[in-house]
């Protein structure tokens, strides 16, 4: 099951924010977030907030159509509370958004234009599972406004799909592909998974290799996280699965770096790389510390300085909703410096890099240091602005670490 949400302040069951969060706005644009929870089954890695048929049962308020509805609801709190405002982004993610029907699911974002206006520049995405769709499909998604898509290849090596538990074959991913390009999809990004168990660096190659045959316009590229409460964390705990060896993913990371910059997808985040242009909006929007609603449960949304997550099981969800309340669960004001920390975090992440005068005058002064120590670099060379920190290659590979001992 998933894993158990933060703690934090009681949030108001209008969904009200402080005055002072929406005035942060003015008149700009927001993203939405929109999380829809199902899966046909769970890969043994994932916590995230997602259930299967069988777990969800049929109680009311489990059925796809309440969360539809549910999400309806939402939307309309949200552009309550927000005003009238554009969307610049909305991502609809998972979970396995392409669980839902095609009509379903340009049903959702038909809701999110009812309440937002949505520019015809609008960024927006959906995340597919290879599997779960067909050329007609992702035909309707474009007729029905997505224009960037993202497919969970995860890798081109069967062992370790089986290994991950995904249902896809590798050929799978080239057909969805070319049926996506075929549809009119604008941006086209794979997913892959390094230091899968059993995955040498051999295989890794191989499937950047696969990926970059489809010539994607993006790709993000995630080191295994072994997450306590998985199948996979239990069946290491009991031997029957080797753990992910640390020093072979920051192998595989180098190579990834190699691989994709060499074709042309430069890295933008940490586990990032795309055609320039291909940047994911609505990511960087909430690395740079940009306002989205999450609709869903177990969405968490941020609006000046304001973040709340939403209740995560879908019945509690739709009950929240029905009963004409908010689906948050709790929320957290960060005051200045939380706010600052978090920037130092994200921003870090960037290949833009991190402002240094957002650095306090102590922290300021380790910069040389970790310079001198090949982790960051500041203005060293011509790509690099003179008033930006940006970690070099060594340092994106200690990002965790580096940022810990800048922080005061
Ligand atoms: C949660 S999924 C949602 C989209 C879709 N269901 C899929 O699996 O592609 C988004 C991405 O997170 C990755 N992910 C989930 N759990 C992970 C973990 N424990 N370590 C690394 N990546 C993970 C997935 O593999 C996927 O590429
Ligand atoms: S399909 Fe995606 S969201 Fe669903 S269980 Fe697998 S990784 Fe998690």
């Amino acid at each position: 099951m998933p894993s158990a949400l933060p703690s934090g302040e009681p949030a108001p069951t209008d969904g009200s924010l402080p005055a002072s969060a929406v005035a942060e706005l003015g008149d700009g644009p927001i993203s939405l977030y929109l999380h829809v929870p199902f899966c046909a089954t769970r890969c043994g890695y994932c916590d995230f907030n997602t259930y299967t048929a069988a777990e969800l049962g049929s109680a009311p308020g489990s059925s796809r159509q309440a969360f539809l509805d549910a999400a309806d609801a939402e939307l309309a709190l949200a552009a309550r509370v927000l005003g009238p405002r554009p969307v610049d982004t909305v991502f609809v993610g998972g979970g396995t958004p392409t669980l839902l029907a095609a009509g379903e699911l340009v049903g959702l974002l038909a809701a999110a234009r009812r309440y937002f206006p949505l520019s015809d520049a609008a960024e927006v995405t959906t995340e597919c599972n290879p599997e779960s769709v067909d050329a007609r499909y992702l035909e309707a998604l474009v007729a029905g406004g997505f224009n960037r898509i993202s497919f969970g290849m995860q890798s081109a090596r069967g062992h370790v799909l089986r290994v991950l538990e995904r249902t896809h074959t590798p050929g799978r991913v080239a057909a969805v592909v070319g049926w996506a390009r075929a549809a009119g999809f604008g941006s086209v990004s794979l997913d892959l998974i390094y230091g899968t168990p059993g995955e040498g660096l051999d295989d890794w190659r191989a499937s950047l290799e696969a990926a970059l045959t489809l010539t994607p316009d993006h790709v993000s590229a995630y080191a295994l996280i072994v997450e306590e409460g998985t199948r996979l964390a239990a069946q290491i705990r009991r031997g029957e699965v080797p753990a992910p060896i640390d020093d072979l993913q920051a192998d595989c990371y180098e190579l990834a770096d190699e691989l994709l910059s060499a074709a042309g997808l430069g890295w933008y985040e940490l586990s990032n790389w795309s055609r320039p242009g291909h940047e994911c909006r609505h990511n960087l929007a909430y690395w740079r510390g940009g306002a989205w609603w999450g609709v869903g449960p177990g969405a968490h949304s941020h609006v000046g300085g304001v973040r709340w997550w939403n209740v995560k099981h879908p019945r509690r969800y739709s009950a929240a909703l029905s009963a004409g309340q908010s689906p948050a669960a709790a929320r957290e004001m960060l005051d200045a410096d939380a706010r600052r920390v978090e920037r130092v975090l994200l921003e870090s992440r960037l290949a833009d890099g991190l402002a240094v005068d957002v650095l306090t005058a102590s922290e300021r002064a380790r910069v040389s240091g970790l310079a001198a120590r090949g982790l960051v670099e500041v203005g060293s060379r011509p790509e690099v602005a003179t008033d930006r920190l940006r970690l070099t290659l060594r340092g994106r590979l200690l990002a965790d670490a580096v940022v810990r001992d800048l922080l005061d």
